[in-house]
């Protein structure tokens, strides 16, 4: 007959092989069942004297329970690994991406305006900036505004309560740029300077009171009004491509002389006004520090909103600003 010790090491080395619960199941029975050599040997028990009957049952007792220890011990390990295979073989596996995950895009109006910076770094400029918020110093004073000129009118300005009255505005042209950049830059200046403007304006399909232009400034010598009308055409055959050409129209603006207005010409042959240009004043440059006996400079400026306008056929600058999806998907 077994001994005890033995068929608990037996148990260990059987539920230790059993790879599944099956083949545990099949262990607990040969170990423990009725035909087991545990249940044979408590049946002996009783053909033994009452001492060593005492001592066998208990020996008997503590290996059933080592066994059955043994046995539990290993059906957890294998359920849990059980349960481990079965919850990989049904993981989703979220980091697989089938399809692109729908993202945005810029905006048509930023779009425009680094094409447009695309164009005339092409063409050698800079790109600048200044402040929005900015002194009546350089939107209007630097720029040859003389204190209550008319011109000042038309701008329609939108003052920020900060300072003295009147000294601190909404910048309502890029123009004031030109005045910062030529301070602190000796010529030959080439820069361009988008960024956001104000004017007390109400909307309408062509007009916003918060709007975008782009401002070029050159100072050289020898600079000439052909070279403001060959960089404005160059510009459009460049930006707009073949079929687009450029017109200049004489105009006011105090800090220019002579000034224009310029206008592209669209393949269909219908003209649209762009912005405004001219030659820099002397008066300019001379507040900015420039000796206009040795620098000439031309200056341009125009809507980067109008320009996408025309560029996309879109027919109500309001719509730029609604934030309709629909719309913005089109871009
Ligand atoms: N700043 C002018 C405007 O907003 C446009 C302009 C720029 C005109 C540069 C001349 C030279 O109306």
């Amino acid at each position: 007959m077994a001994e005890p010790e033995q068929l608990v090491v037996e148990a260990e080395r059987q539920a230790g092989a059993a790879a599944t619960l099956d083949e545990l199941s099949a262990v607990r029975t040969a170990m423990t069942g009725k035909r087991s050599p545990l249940v044979a040997a408590r049946k002996a028990l009783g053909a033994l004297e009452p001492d060593a009957r005492k001592q066998a049952g208990q020996a008997l007792n503590a290996a059933k329970a080592a066994i059955d220890g043994i046995l539990s011990t290993r059906e957890a390990e294998l359920s849990a690994a059980a349960r481990a295979e079965r919850l990989a073989a049904e993981r989703l596996d979220l980091t697989e991406v089938t399809e692109q995950p729908a993202s945005g895009h810029l905006h048509v109006i930023t779009q425009t305006w680094q094409e447009l910076e695309d164009v005339f770094a092409g063409m050698g400029y800079r790109v600048a900036e200044g402040p929005e918020i900015e002194s009546e110093w350089y939107n209007f004073g630097a720029l040859n505004f003389p204190l209550g000129h008319p011109a000042r009118d038309m701008y329609d300005t939108l003052y920020v309560d900060y300072g003295e009255p009147g000294s601190t505005l909404l910048r309502t042209h890029t123009s004031p740029v030109q005045a910062r950049v030529m301070e602190n830059q000796a010529p030959p200046v080439y820069v361009v300077a988008p960024g956001r403007c104000f004017r007390q304006d109400t909307a309408d399909a062509t007009h916003m009171p918060v709007f975008h232009q782009i401002e070029g400034l050159v100072v050289d010598r020898d600079t000439s009004l052909g070279d403001l009308a060959g960089t404005i055409e160059a510009f459009t055959a460049a930006y707009f491509g073949p079929g687009f050409t450029s017109r200049l129209r004489p105009s006011y603006f105090p800090f220019t002389e002579p000034s224009a207005e310029f206008d592209i010409q669209r393949p269909d042959g219908t003209w649209l006004e762009l912005g405004g240009c001219g030659m820099v004043h002397p008066n300019v440059l001379e507040a900015c520090g420039i000796d206009p006996e040795r620098w000439q400079g031309f200056a341009f400026g125009f809507g980067i909103d109008r320009l996408a306008l025309i560029r996309f056929g879109i027919d109500d600058l309001r719509e730029l600003w609604t934030n309709d999806l629909r719309f913005l998907r089109q871009f």
